[in-house]
């Protein structure tokens, strides 16, 4: 069973995953990990976010094996991820690494924006997890605060709705929910219920 979870930022596609991947014993993929790693190198090399070649190579010589989610975590990771993760070439060269991922024996989980309508448009499972941007932003201050890396709200929210636009606004895989996925909007749900929801969906399909 493929589960493709997607959504835009700080809508908790990341924790519903997870919960799932160890509910169903399921190897789980954080892709939006992958483009933040990409950018994190061309932070590092000193490199511009907005040059399609030396971001593509990057992603093309990527290990996996060596993210450190701490470091990719941070505040501004999430800006350049989405600047790297706008060129057809950076989204190409990570492409069959994140379907091998998908297709592996016994399923997978995958979290991302274009899981369900490219990576893996045949998931027995897809959820397009949103909330309103008021929201979201709420949750990724509470986080940024608690790595100690908070700045204040209104910039929080600023920075998601400008993610959210070039997220939705570029034209290779642009964040939008398949046409056959379940819309979960967790507005109002805490995690339980988020969960409770998504298991309700997945264990629809097994049955
Ligand atoms: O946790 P949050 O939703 O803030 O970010 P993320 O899922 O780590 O993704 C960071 C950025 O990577 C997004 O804003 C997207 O631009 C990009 N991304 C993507 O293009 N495709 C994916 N499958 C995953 C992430």
């Amino acid at each position: 069973m493929i589960i493709a979870i997607d959504g835009p930022a700080a809508s908790g596609k990341g924790t519903l995953a997870k919960r799932l991947a160890e509910h169903f014993a399921l190897p789980h993929l954080d892709t939006g990990l992958l483009y933040r790693a990409v950018g994190r190198v061309a932070l590092d090399r000193g490199l511009e976010l907005d040059d399609a070649d030396a971001t593509a190579e990057i992603a093309e010589l990527l290990d996996v094996a060596e993210l450190d989610e701490t470091r990719l975590r941070g505040r501004e990771m999430g800006e350049a991820a989405s600047i790297v993760a706008a060129h057809p070439k950076v989204r190409k060269a990570l492409l069959d690494l994140q379907r091998r991922f998908a297709h592996q024996r016994g399923g997978a989980v995958l979290d991302g924006r274009d899981i369900g309508t490219v990576i893996a448009p045949g998931a027995e499972v897809k959820i397009f997890v949103t909330a309103a941007p008021e929201i979201r932003a709420r949750r990724r201050h509470l986080e940024l605060e608690k790595r100690g890396d908070a700045p204040p709200y209104e910039e929080v929210l600023a920075d998601i709705r400008k993610r959210d636009a070039r997220d939705a606004g570029r034209t290779d895989a642009p964040l939008k929910p398949a046409p056959d996925a379940h819309v979960l909007d967790t507005t109002a749900l805490d995690v339980e219920s988020a969960f409770a929801a998504a298991l309700l969906l997945a264990n629809r399909h097994k049955d």
